[in-house]
């Protein structure tokens, strides 16, 4: 077994990678100061992880976890709003889908199954900030990409789900927590706590190594009962 996962070097990816190796998988990470080094800001970058991620795993790949992602705030009257539109795009989304399309290229040309789990956001559903409105456009994007390929490939044994974290204690969320004055923000989640990423993790190992068949195309929230579906 042994699988892709963008952006382990930090945050909820590195606590993916901890929770998959010490389920016994073998986990090829990624990031800038762990794993294959890969730039999603440049469009040459997921082709080239691909290629370098199969290289590694003797040409074969059973599953995909799209993590990696930036969270940067575009406040509408900045003149480069366009610019940061297109970067969070890209990074969050384009990357993901190119990813993902190698992977079902490779699972079907192998002719065997493959699973894929995305990290989208509960700002896939409930929306995000003025300063994030590419953000919250990426991850629904996200989500609505899985459910496409869940339903194209299933009769292929090749499976797609999402996780929608709510805030969840990295460097990204500290960063945001105290620049919405923390408290307030926690006041909004039911649990009364940010969700740790060792809590994204178990959820992401469940779909990538256990999760039935059945389960295919389903997002799952992990974010203290602050946004219900
Ligand atoms: N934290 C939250 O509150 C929260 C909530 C909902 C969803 N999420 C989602 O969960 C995922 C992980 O978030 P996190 O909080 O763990 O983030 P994080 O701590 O900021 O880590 C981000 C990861 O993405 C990689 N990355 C960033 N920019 C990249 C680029 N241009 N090209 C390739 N890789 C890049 C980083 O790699 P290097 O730095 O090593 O290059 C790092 O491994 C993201 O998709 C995020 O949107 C997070």
């Amino acid at each position: 077994m042994t699988i892709l996962l963008t952006g382990s070097s930090r945050g909820i990816g590195a606590a993916i990678y901890a929770a998959l190796t010490s389920a016994g998988a073998s986990v090829i990470g990624h990031g800038t100061a762990s794993g294959i080094p890969a730039d999603f800001s440049d469009p040459a970058g997921p082709t080239a992880l691909w290629n370098a991620a199969l290289e590694q795993a003797g040409g074969a790949i059973d599953v995909l976890i799209n993590n990696a992602g930036v969270f940067e705030a575009a406040a509408l009257a900045d003149d480069d709003w366009t610019a940061q539109w297109e970067r969070t795009m890209r990074i969050n989304l384009t990357a993901s889908a190119e990813l993902c399309r190698l992977a079902v290229l490779h699972w079907q040309a192998r002719g065997v199954g493959g699973r894929i789990v995305n990290i989208a956001s509960r700002a896939a559903y409930r929306g995000d900030s003025p300063a994030h409105w590419h953000y919250a456009a990426s991850k629904a994007g996200m989500v609505a990409m899985t459910k496409t390929i869940a339903r194209g490939y299933a009769r292929e044994g090749i499976l797609a789900f999402a996780v929608c974290p709510g805030f969840t204690m990295t460097g990204m969320a500290k960063h945001y927590l105290s620049s919405r004055g923390g408290d307030a923000l926690l006041a909004d989640i039911p649990l009364g706590r940010v969700a740790a990423p060792e809590e994204i993790a178990a959820a992401a190992k469940f779909l990538a190594l256990e999760a039935p068949a059945s389960m295919t195309g389903s997002v799952i929230d992990v974010n203290g009962a602050s946004y219900v579906r």
